[in-house]
């Protein structure tokens, strides 16, 4: 099976999950994109969806999905998204696609967190994926002295301005070890919206997507 068939079958896998009549907060990327799919098939059956980008709101539409304001809600069943990396604890690395931030948000708001993978994703240590953080333009060449003091190499994502209007530092060289002190650390920079590392609040259960077929964890 392709990468690609792998993220689908995961993205379908999470349909068993989403319960009729409620509003689904909804993820940014490949995987996620495979799952917007999936939800248009039960369309009728849900109220509708909240988006964590402008891209996925756009699809969302597009497949006759309603889109709720994070704002008009008060709680969220399910969050599902996709994930740069997952360790064995359930926590991630998000912001591939630059939407940590609104992926944080939603995350927090929903009762449960489905994370939806191809088995590449897991990894025994979190950082082999340079880890993003979503920087205020005039902080970034603070930000990425203080991200060097802390062990990592920043690397500004050029050309990429997020859905919120900030940039992203991409860190490399991190194997962390403690990703929730991390998580904290980087969080408290000043002029750092958000971090990509998903520990504090990681997932509650995980579909892997493999050859041998979707396993699930949690
Ligand atoms: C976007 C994300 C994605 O979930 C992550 O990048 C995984 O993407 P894909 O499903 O395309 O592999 O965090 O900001």
């Amino acid at each position: 099976m392709t990468q690609d068939e792998l993220k689908k079958a995961v993205g379908w896998a999470a349909l068993k999950y989403v319960r009729p009549g409620t509003i689904v907060g909804v993820g940014t990327g490949s995987t996620a994109a495979h799952f917007i799919d999936a939800l248009s098939s039960v369309r009728h059956q849900i109220d509708g969806a909240v988006s964590s980008s402008e891209a996925s709101a756009a699809k969302l539409q597009s497949l006759g999905i309603t889109l709720f304001d994070l704002n008009e809600v008060d709680s969220l069943d399910i969050y599902v998204d996709g994930a740069d990396e997952i360790n064995g604890s359930m926590q991630m690395i998000k912001g591939g696609g630059a939407a940590l931030t609104r992926e944080k948000i939603i995350a927090a708001v929903a009762r449960k967190f489905i994370c939806i993978a191809d088995a590449s994703k897991l990894v025994d240590v979190l950082g082999t994926f340079p880890l993003p953080v979503e920087v205020i333009p005039m902080a970034r060449a603070w930000v990425a002295r203080e991200l060097v003091r802390l062990g990592g190499a920043p690397v500004y994502r050029q050309g990429v301005v997020t859905d919120n209007g900030n940039i992203i530092l991409d860190v490399h060289n991190l194997a962390i070890m403690d990703a929730v002190a991390l998580e904290e650390q980087i969080n408290n920079i000043p002029g750092v919206v958000t971090v990509g590392l998903f520990a504090r609040r990681g997932a509650d259960v995980v579909l892997i997507g493999s050859e041998q077929g979707v396993k699930i964890i949690g």
